[in-house]
């Protein structure tokens, strides 16, 4: 008898079933064991609260193409792990207990950085876990890609695209706000993809002199209208240059939702022209998942199955130069992936003359 857990953490994101899907039906057609397929609900807090469902590989047909996942998730700070619940929970033994009493020979965890991390922590303590690189920031360390990233990034680019024909009619600057937490890999690839004068990210700190400057160049060329797309993690080079505690008072007080506005208005208050602002927001989660990200959750699901079935467990699956491997989750946990501001794709885009606001 081989029994296996399924849980998927943090935000969501679109190829989340679909790596469900390629884990058991490649569990399924390499073993003659019996299997047992758990389903932990809502992430982490399902195996906490040994909240789960039992399954049959029929649960997981027609799961390919729909975006979300059929568990549910939530988050579950690290940081909260050992700290009790209301109830006199403590997270960890709460997870072990789950775990042994089920009897699991496996757990996959479907999740970002942070889940990753509680990841690790079990395994140290003894479970067998294989991490699945999901998010849509494609911020984690130790692979090339993350399952979510390409279908976000098409979102955002769709809406760069439609934002082009209302911006160009009204001849208006448009600062379009696109996802990615504390990094900027959606807005530099929707950005390039979507045709923006301006990106700003997280990694390459602006100057709004800078990005006005840009705004003025493109109208002496003739353009009618601008679209700046920032990161939600956007910084300038003063706010950069502030301690980090300073910095977070000053999020903390942001009347506005999102830093879009903060942006918007000062353009607004410098050049006198008209700027609005468009935030796709969780959008960018939401859909099916593209053919990219069916591809790459497939094959994240089978070459975990592969690792279960080997029964090597301890590490996250990843592409690295292309190729699927597996990483130990001790080299992965608490890591960012950053964009590297030299990196080609941001020379190609300034080669091309889009500002990133820092020169
Ligand atoms: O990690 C995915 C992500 O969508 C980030 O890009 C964003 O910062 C965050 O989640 C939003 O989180 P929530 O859904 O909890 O508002």
């Amino acid at each position: 008898m081989l029994r296996i857990g399924l849980l998927t953490s943090g935000g969501d994101c679109q190829a989340l079933n679909a790596t469900m899907r390629a884990i058991v039906k490649t569990v399924m057609h390499n073993t003659k064991q019996d299997v047992e397929i758990y389903g932990f609900l809502d992430g982490y807090q399902g195996l906490i609260h040994n909240r789960y469902i039992q399954m049959t590989p029929g649960d997981f047909s027609g799961l390919l193409s729909q975006g979300g996942t059929v568990l549910g998730t939530s988050r579950t700070p690290f940081k909260l792990l050992d700290v009790p619940e209301a109830d006199g929970t403590v997270k960890v033994p709460a997870m072990k207990r789950t775990y042994k009493n089920l009897k699991l020979d496996c757990l996959f965890v479907l999740g970002g950085n942070g889940s990753t991390k509680t990841a690790n922590r079990l395994s140290q303590e003894g479970l067998h876990v294989i991490a699945l690189p999901k998010t849509i920031d494609n911020d984690t360390w130790g692979t090339d890609i993350t399952f979510g990233f390409t279908s976000a990034t098409d979102v955002a680019t769709r809406c760069i695209d439609d934002i082009h024909t209302t911006a160009s009619s009204h001849g208006r600057v448009f600062v379009i706000e696109i996802m990615g937490h504390k990094v900027g890999w959606i807005p530099l690839y929707a950005g390039v993809a979507g045709g923006a004068d301006v990106i700003l990210i997280p990694e390459i700190p602006y100057d709004m002199d800078n990005v006005v400057k840009a705004i003025d160049r493109r109208e002496e060329n003739g353009g009618r209208f601008a679209i700046i797309v920032c990161a939600e993690g956007a910084i300038s080079k003063e706010e950069a240059a502030m301690k980090k505690k300073d910095y977070k008072k000053l999020v903390a007080q942001r009347v506005k939702p999102s830093v879009a506005y903060d942006i918007a208005e000062e353009i607004a208050r410098r050049t006198d022209r008209e700027v609005r602002v468009a935030v796709p927001g969780h959008t960018q989660r939401g859909g099916q998942p593209d053919s990219q990200d069916r591809i790459f959750a497939t094959q994240c699901g089978v070459e975990a199955a592969r690792g279960c079935l080997e029964g090597k467990y301890g590490y996250m699956i990843a592409k690295v130069g292309g190729k699927m491997c597996r990483v130990p989750l001790e080299d992965v946990a608490g890591k960012l992936k950053y964009v590297d501001p030299n990196c080609d794709l941001v020379r190609e885009a300034k080669l091309l003359g889009i500002s990133f606001g820092d020169e």
